[in-house]
């Protein structure tokens, strides 16, 4: 398992974070990445977590929690980094900063298209619950 640290993400990464999210697959054209980003930095219940390798950032998580549950978005390894335990590390690293928080329990969410990832998430301990999730837009992003 690499034993690099993640750290919190900085403004500088914004757009480096943005392009491992593409390349991740992660973006969708109703989610504003960048408003997710700052968002997610604002207040002192959330952060986006990225590990950084030769100068590159190459996995991040973004954490948080609601004073119920935590949460895990945005979890990715860079392409050519996957397979190597970095995905794993990154997902200890998003759980250490939960806990932190006096977090016990966390949730994620994984779309329908991307049962693949239901293998990696069950390898760390994840079962899907037996709930639907619900949604409804507030405020339109601009
Ligand atoms: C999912 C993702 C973060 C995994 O990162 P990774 O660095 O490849 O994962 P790891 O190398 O730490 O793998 C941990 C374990 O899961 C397994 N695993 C990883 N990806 C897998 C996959 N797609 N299918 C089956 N098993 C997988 C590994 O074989 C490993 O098993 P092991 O512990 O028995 O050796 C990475 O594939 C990714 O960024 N995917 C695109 C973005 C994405 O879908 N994110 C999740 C959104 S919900």
């Amino acid at each position: 398992m690499p034993s690099v640290p993640s750290r919190s993400a900085t403004d500088a990464d914004v757009p480096a974070l943005i392009a491992l999210w593409e390349a991740c697959g992660l973006t969708r054209p109703h989610n504003h990445p960048p408003t997710d980003i700052a968002f997610a930095r604002k207040g002192p219940n959330s952060d986006v977590l990225v590990i950084e390798i030769d100068k590159r950032l190459v996995a991040s998580a973004m954490v948080g929690h609601d004073g119920h549950r935590g949460w895990v978005y945005y979890v990715a390894v860079e392409p050519t980094q996957q397979k190597r335990g970095l995905g794993r590390h990154m997902m200890v690293e998003a759980e250490r900063w939960l806990a932190s928080k006096g977090v016990w329990k966390m949730h994620l969410m994984v779309r329908r298209s991307n049962v693949e990832v239901h293998d990696f998430y069950e390898k760390l301990g994840f079962s899907e619950s037996e709930v639907s999730v619900l949604s409804k837009i507030l405020v339109a992003q601009a």
